[in-house]
């Protein structure tokens, strides 16, 4: 029988930092820890102003520290800033200038390093060519690129200039670049032609041309030459990039915008409708992700810190290009999948390029046990001093595994809980400063009052689970939803009176780690990507054979969650194997391939309650192949139900 006291399932085994790592790091114990984040909350005001005058360049100070109209909160009002100059200009002239800011990989294996004095000056002429194509401050971009040096050039050439980015994930189907492209009236696009995936190339430049066929605010696409692919160009429409900068000047003055100046809008999925364009604006936003990037990963002159993430998540624009560059770090970008050109692909490039810190997702943590230790003990994985987790709950299995077979026992990981809105890091251990708990994201950052409440908005007691809620407002938080308040108000500001509600149920034990159990609505995370259930049914029912749907999620050992789809048809369409793979390309098609559903499954009609609700729990049930238990004398045809679970 196996030990109890070594399962890893066990909870509330704790995992410290060793006395070597403490003694390096920036906050050193937990009664640092717990002094520092006792100001923070005591005196939010005092400690704000302290960290916003250490650890950004302002060109004017502020009056307000915070304006808050609830649910709309104003940072640092009257200070103004350029975010830009603070992630790259202010390292020039230092010991950091020469330094690497950006080692890039891409899948063929083409390297190229850029210091952030060579990131000055191709940003600098990009601006200038931006400038020159007529964008301005407040004028949106959008960005539709492979993970190359030069999409970050592109996302920190629009901050520079005031423009608001909108950086579309290359995996998203032409419709998805329409949708958002149009939700924020882009001005112009940029894209490349072509990306590496998986040894093939990625269509990008058609994708955007097939969109670009209905999106009017669009006048000019700059086109980057990565892969050399044919693409189509359209006459005084399409430039390409090499062109544009050729003819650029290299110098930019770096012109000073408001705190508040809007810096980018990042589209992310609900539990109803179209995905929201979460907005986050300038000073309070850098602040956040700089000082999390600092205290979190505990950066350090020395380190090679690589995020896996695409810039195309909120990860990869503040834990790839905002908070790193700030701090003035080496990242490590790579353009392609892990498993290219075989299973050991991520363990070359930490060899290689001596990665020191190392940020991932649960997903590929789990991929990566699968495929065997064999292709990790190939490399020398001895330069790595700190790892880190995020996009779900990672299970304890994979975070032990994480620890002693990437991490060599040695190094402490940080599980960080964090969302799209909240910008950045807002629950984690520090890592020479508190343990971590297997499984628990640990407790939370500077500034940030977490709290757990039942349904009727009363914090409920240790141990017991209930919804994660924020009770006070923080620099890095979304400000809005692009164009739409109302929904910003009824998504996060409704379910309880002046306290943001995440979407999220959690649990705190009796230490104070929160324990987080994943979404509570219609949202599911798939891989590390954040899909609405309710964005793959209108996808399913644009089909023509599709009459209703209902998605849900099941559990998934690599995945997190599978999709399920539940399909009744229209009278004339058969449901066989030939309709769930023209479903599934549908899908793949409306939303992108990441989308596409694991399972389809058909019914003359699906299980709804008598006032025609569809009953989403019993279909979870019937997905992960549950009995069926409970109460089912509200459903309106009980008949349905054994339907679906025959499919099975
Ligand atoms: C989930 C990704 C548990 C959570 C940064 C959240 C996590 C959603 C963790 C946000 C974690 C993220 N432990 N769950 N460490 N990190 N999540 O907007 O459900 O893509 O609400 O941001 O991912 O996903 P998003």
């Amino acid at each position: 029988m196996a030990d109890k006291k070594s399962s890893v399932t066990q909870k509330g085994e704790k995992v410290s930092p060793s006395q070597e790592f403490k003694k390096q790091a920036a906050i050193q114990s937990l009664a640092e820890y717990k002094r520092l984040y006792s100001e923070s909350v005591k005196n939010p005001k005092k400690f704000w102003n302290t960290q916003a005058k250490d650890l950004l360049l302002w060109r004017k100070p502020w009056k307000q520290t915070l304006k808050w109209k609830e649910p709309h909160a104003k940072w640092f009002v009257g200070g103004k800033l350029n975010v830009c100059e603070n992630c790259v200009d202010r390292h020039l002239g230092t010991a950091r200038e020469n330094k690497a800011a950006l080692i890039f990989e891409g899948e063929p294996g083409d390297q190229k390093t850029l210091t952030y004095r060579q990131l000055h000056t191709e940003i600098c002429r990009f601006s200038n060519a931006l400038e020159t194509m007529g964008i301005r401050k407040g004028d949106r971009v959008a960005i539709y690129m492979p993970m190359v040096a030069e999409a970050v050039v592109a996302m920190l050439s629009c901050a520079r200039i005031g423009a608001v980015h909108t950086v579309i994930f290359g995996g998203f189907s032409s419709e998805s670049i329409k949708d958002r492209v149009n939700d924020c009236s882009a001005k112009l696009v940029i894209t490349a032609d072509g990306g590496w995936r998986r040894g093939k190339i990625i269509d990008l430049k058609a994708n955007v041309n097939e969109a670009l066929k209905g999106c009017p605010s669009v006048e000019n696409v700059i086109t980057l030459k990565r892969a050399s692919n044919r693409v189509h160009m359209k006459k005084g429409r399409d430039h390409w990039w090499h062109d544009l900068v050729a003819n650029a000047s290299h110098v930019h003055k770096a012109k000073a915008f408001d705190s508040e100046t809007p810096l980018f809008v990042l589209y992310t999925s609900g539990s109803t409708g179209k995905p929201k364009g979460v907005l986050h604006t300038s000073g309070g936003y850098l602040l956040g992700t700089t000082m999390t990037s600092k205290y979190v990963f505990d950066l350090r002159e020395s380190d090679t810190y690589w995020c896996t993430a695409d810039i195309g998540w909120i990860t990869g624009h503040s834990y790839v290009v905002y908070g790193i560059l700030s701090n003035g770090g080496t990242n490590v970008i790579y353009e392609g999948a892990p498993n290219e050109p075989g299973p050991d692909r991520f363990w070359s490039i930490v060899d290689h390029h001596k990665v020191t810190i190392f940020y991932t997702a649960p997903t590929a943590i789990r991929a990566f046990m699968k495929w065997g230790e064999a292709h990790i003990k190939k490399h020398d994985l001895s330069s790595l001093r700190l790892l880190g987790s995020v996009g779900e709950p990672i299970n304890p299995e994979a975070w032990k595994w994480y620890h002693k077979v990437i991490g060599g026992g040695r190094c402490p990981i940080v599980d960080t809980w964090w969302q799209t809105e909240t910008g950045g890091i807002m629950i984690t251990t520090l890592p020479g400063a508190a343990y971590s708990k297997p499984g628990s994201a640990g407790l939370p950052f500077f500034g940030v009052v977490a709290k757990v409440f039942n349904d009727a908005g009363r914090e409920v007691r240790r141990g017991r689970s209930g919804k994660l809620v924020l009770t006070q407002p923080w620099p890095s938080m979304l400000r809005t939803l692009y164009g739409d308040n109302r929904r910003y108000k009824e998504t996060y500001w409704s379910e309880y009176d002046g306290v943001y509600f995440c979407g999220d149920g959690c649990r705190q034990d009796k230490d104070g780690y929160f324990w987080i159990v994943g979404r509570i609505d219609d949202v599911l995370n798939v891989s590390g990507h954040r899909l609405g259930t309710a964005e793959i049914e209108s996808a399913l029912v644009s089909h023509p054979s599709v009459a209703e749907s209902a998605t849900v999620g099941r559990p998934h050992d690599i995945k997190g969650s599978a999709i399920v789809c539940f399909v009744t048809l229209k009278d004339g369409y058969k449901g066989n194997d030939a309709l769930k793979a023209t479903l599934r390309a549908h899908v793949g098609g409306e939303i992108g391939p990441f989308a596409k559903p694991d399972e389809i499954r058909f019914a003359t009609a699906l299980p709804k309650t008598r006032s025609g609700k569809i009953m989403r729990r019993l279909l979870k049930d019937i997905a992960a192949g549950k009995e069926i238990h409970g109460d089912t004398t509200t459903l309106e045809d009980v008949s349905v139900v054994r339907q679906l679970q025959e499919q099975g």
